[in-house]
């Protein structure tokens, strides 16, 4: 179930773009620094290139090497991500938005006034905590070598360039963990506050290091900068995370979040146009973050995308069983026409959510859930019509079968929540039961070999399927059949046995 790591043609030619994007991404960066050596001396930058035109030199092979670093952790540690340029120039954009909130914050505010989370949180909701960590630690280092040419304007290393260096690595490495289980932005916030004591810490180490009295008025001051820099970069991640997030269509847990509303756009159609299927995805978006979470993959992001994977409703949502009230259009239309219009669901879906520029999991979960899995009741009903010449393949879905834990997730997780909502008696037995036919099926029928999801994982989802269901759909205790009128007294129910 393995995917190949073979790289092929086109995942060549993906990669030789990436690396012409890198390139131009590192020459813009030397543009802003370059920019930068200017604004710090309209009057003599000339000279001072001409001056220092070694040292420039080396700031160029230092900002490269380190610009290849991050080139080399992808390339070996997540090519995929290579594979889109377009999360290069995010990398960069990040980088460079930074650099510049640093130049500015160092040279005419603080030093300590910097925003020294601000990198490894973005990074953190961007991409993850590992590369978070990773990243800051090129960026400090980046950041550090630009000081040494720019900020100050000297060949010699002053201090202050070093208290830059430490703060941007503890205070980075310390908020992504201070930030790590945040999905909400008060919280944000508060673990920017929470950045703050060891950056005060540093602060007065800093101090007691650098001069036999501590001058007590230039240590408050610094632990003030050091505290407004810590809250101004969760302030600023705040504010340029949907900036980010919206043009690079990269996924945090603030916009799953709002994808996740019932009032974000297509949600809100489905509640009024297919309420049944609306309610349905409910809860399967219940069962799939359950089920993501008890085998480590995004909770979120499951749950986020089993919202979605039914939208291809809304194009005939009266063709559905769980939208219908009484009247049954399949009575009226062939088993293959009926077969048709159910299918076409999943690509309606992908369709859809390609054109509302929704994330592109969300449309190739949409687009698998039901794999190439046979509509067995139209093939039934056929089969009795015809004498048994039909062919299973008109009566399938096209998929293509899910290649994402996530999609193989939600596939068993559908079938899982339609199945048990037909059940008469629902007890962790027959419900265990049913979710071992629905995957033990799935994998007969080689849904599953086209993603990565393991033996174990699927044995993890089964027992978090049965769990949940218990309490989804458990028992209520049986009310008195009493009726209360206005003077109180209690009357037995009409109809009730
Ligand atoms: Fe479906
Ligand atoms: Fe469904």
């Amino acid at each position: 179930m393995k995917k190949s790591k073979i790289v092929s043609g086109t995942d060549k030619r993906r990669l030789a773009a990436s690396l012409f994007t890198f390139m131009l991404c590192f020459l813009a960066l030397l543009a802003i620094i370059f920019i930068m050596i200017v604004i710090n001396d309209v009057q003599g930058w000339i000279s001072y290139l001409k001056e220092y035109l070694s040292q420039v030199l080396s700031l160029i092979i230092c900002v490269f090497l380190l610009c290849c670093i991050v080139y080399y952790y992808y390339y070996f540690e997540d090519r995929e991500l290579l594979y889109h340029s377009r999360n290069i120039i995010l990398v960069f954009s990040v980088f460079a938005v930074a650099i510049a909130l640093y130049f500015i914050f160092g040279k005419y505010v603080s030093v300590y006034a910097r925003p020294f989370a601000l990198v490894a949180l973005v990074f953190l909701y961007l991409f993850g905590r590992r590369q978070a960590i990773m990243l800051n630690f090129v960026f400090s280092l980046l950041t550090f070598i630009i000081d040494i040419y720019t900020n100050n304007f000297s060949v010699t290393v002053s201090n202050v360039m070093y208290y830059s260096l430490m703060l941007g690595f503890v205070c980075g490495t310390f908020s992504i963990f201070a930030a790590g289980g945040v999905k909400t932005r008060g919280g944000l916030l508060l673990a920017g506050a929470a950045v703050s004591v060891p950056t005060v810490i540093i602060v007065l180490l800093f101090e007691l290091s650098g001069i036999n009295e501590i001058e007590t008025t230039a240590f408050l001051l610094s632990a003030v900068w050091g505290v407004v820099g810590c809250v101004l970069s969760a302030v600023f991640t705040l504010a340029l995370l949907p900036v980010f997030e919206r043009a690079f269509n990269r996924l945090t847990v603030f916009r799953l979040r709002e994808l996740t509303s019932t009032d974000a756009p297509l949600l809100a159609r489905l509640k009024t146009e297919a309420p049944g299927t609306f309610n349905h995805s409910m809860t399967v978006a219940q069962l799939a973050e359950m089920c993501a979470l008890a085998i480590g993959e995004n909770a979120e992001l499951a749950r986020a995308a089993a919202c979605y994977h039914d939208v291809g409703k809304l194009k005939q949502p009266e063709c559905f069983t769980e939208n219908q009230t009484g009247y049954n259009i399949h009575d009226e239309l062939t088993p293959e026409l009926s077969a048709d219009i159910i299918r076409s669901h999943t690509k309606d879906g992908y369709d859809l959510l390609i054109a509302h520029h929704m994330p592109e999991i969300f449309a190739d979960v949409a687009r698998e859930h039901h794999g190439t899995l046979p509509i067995k009741f139209f093939y039934a009903k056929a089969m009795k019509i015809s004498g048994g010449d039909v062919n299973i393949r008109d009566y399938s879905y096209l998929g293509p079968t899910p290649h994402t834990k996530i999609a193989a997730i939600v596939m068993i997780a559908d079938a899982t929540e339609a199945a048990v909502r037909a059940m008469k008696e629902r007890t962790p037995e027959t419900v265990e039961k049913v979710v071992r036919s629905i995957i033990e099926e799935r994998m007969d029928l080689d849904q599953f070999v086209n993603c990565d999801i393991t033996m174990r994982e699927l044995t993890v989802i089964k027992q978090a399927l049965v769990s949940t269901l218990s309490g989804v759909y458990h028992h209520r205790v049986a009310y008195p059949a009493i009726r209360f009128n206005r003077e109180g007294d209690a009357e037995r129910e009409e109809g009730a046995e």
